[in-house]
């Protein structure tokens, strides 16, 4: 299949890369499209023929559920139930977040193939706020399932280049939006009532909504290895995995180079005060968050510095540590998994 990509840069253009994207979706092909958080791999949510490719084409396996997206709120209940006992939290989270990159598992409508959810009764549902993803499933009108558009345990693509990489002949179409605002893949929660106190808010994955920003709304716990192995059924620990190995030091104690190998080191600010960049003669390296180290910065450039220290030609990747604490925990998560380590190892 050849793979085409369409370009956004000019309105006549935007428009025809738009119209191609529907034409495709309804007729029940995949598109890779732009999101805030990454790209996105997307097909028609309630057209499991459809869906089937998205499997296919990233070799996903089938207990591995994918999110959906809607095209407006409102939609909310065309895939899931919001049960009463929490009705009023979900509407509160949803008028602050969305469209945004939170992601809320949700009883499932019996009406979501099964195919999307991997057979569990909940679904996952966000809204994008890219405005061209926003003008693809408005115009199609209908919910579309959308995993991020690389191979399944591979990088996650943040820009229209690093989707070609990851999928170039599997897929007819990428729409090319740009590099992604956020840079990491959505805040997936689920929300636990706890009668008349303000819910639980379960977070399965981090992501760019991060713990500070959802205390107003409950109270927020991080899910452990053990419920997260049956919450979030994805979640396996050498996701995110470049090919080659990454170590992900907690000091510059931790490492000792061994004579003849080429390390690539992957910088938090790129100061030598830290005490990582002194530790060896590189071979190549990255900084996410040049000069005064900002979390969001380095949560942009993460996947992309990552895939580009894949390429260097090291024989492993060593990564800082970025801060425990707003973005830098969903950043951390991704270097844990990406090490192999596992997050009861952390
Ligand atoms: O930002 C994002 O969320 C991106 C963009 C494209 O929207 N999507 C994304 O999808 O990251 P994916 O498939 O790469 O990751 C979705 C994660 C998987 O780990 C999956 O297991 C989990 O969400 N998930 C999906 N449905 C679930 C459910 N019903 N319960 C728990 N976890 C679920
Ligand atoms: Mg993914």
């Amino acid at each position: 299949m050849q793979t085409i990509l369409a370009e956004t840069d000019h309105p006549d253009r935007l428009k025809a890369a738009v119209s191609k994207a529907v034409e495709l979706l309804a007729r029940g092909e995949t598109v890779a499209l732009p999101t805030e958080t990454v790209y996105g791999l997307a097909a028609d949510a309630m057209n499991p023929e459809a869906v089937a490719k998205i499997f296919a084409a990233k070799e996903r396996p089938s207990f591995d559920p994918l999110i959906v997206h809607l095209p407006h709120r409102d939609r909310l209940t065309d895939v899931a139930i919001v049960p009463d006992d929490i009705a009023k939290a979900v509407a509160q989270i949803i008028d602050h977040f969305w469209p945004g990159p939170l992601t809320l598992v949700l009883p499932k409508n019996p009406v979501v193939p099964d195919i999307v959810t991997a057979g569990l009764p909940t679904v996952a549902v966000r809204m994008s706020a890219n405005p061209i993803f926003r003008r693809v499933i408005t115009s199609l009108a209908r919910p579309l399932a959308a995993p991020s558009a690389n191979r399944f345990g591979h990088i996650s693509p943040t820009s229209a280049a690093a989707v070609l990489k990851e999928l170039d002949g599997r897929i007819p179409l990428v729409v090319d939006g740009g590099a992604c605002h956020q840079g990491i893949e959505s805040t997936i929660i689920k929300i636990v009532s706890r009668g008349e106190s303000k819910p639980l808010l379960r977070v399965l994955r981090a992501g760019p909504v991060t713990k500070e920003d959802l205390q107003p709304f409950g109270k927020v716990e991080f899910a452990n290895e053990v419920t997260e192995k049956t919450e979030v059924p994805g979640q396996i620990a050498s996701h995110y995995a470049p090919r080659t190995p990454l170590r992900l030091l907690a000091s510059p104690d931790d490492f000792t180079p061994e004579p003849g190998k080429r390390y690539a080191l992957l910088s938090y600010r790129g100061d030598a005060e830290d005490g990582y960049l002194p530790l060896t003669d590189w071979h190549f390296s990255l900084t996410l968050s040049p000069g005064n180290g900002k979390l969001p910065e380095a949560a942009v450039r993460f996947f992309h510095c990552l895939r580009q220290l894949d390429e260097c030609g090291a024989d492993e990747i060593v990564a800082e540590p970025v801060p425990d604490r707003g973005m830098g925990v969903a950043i951390l998560e991704r270097l844990r998994r990406a090490a192999g380590q596992r997050q009861d190892e952390k």
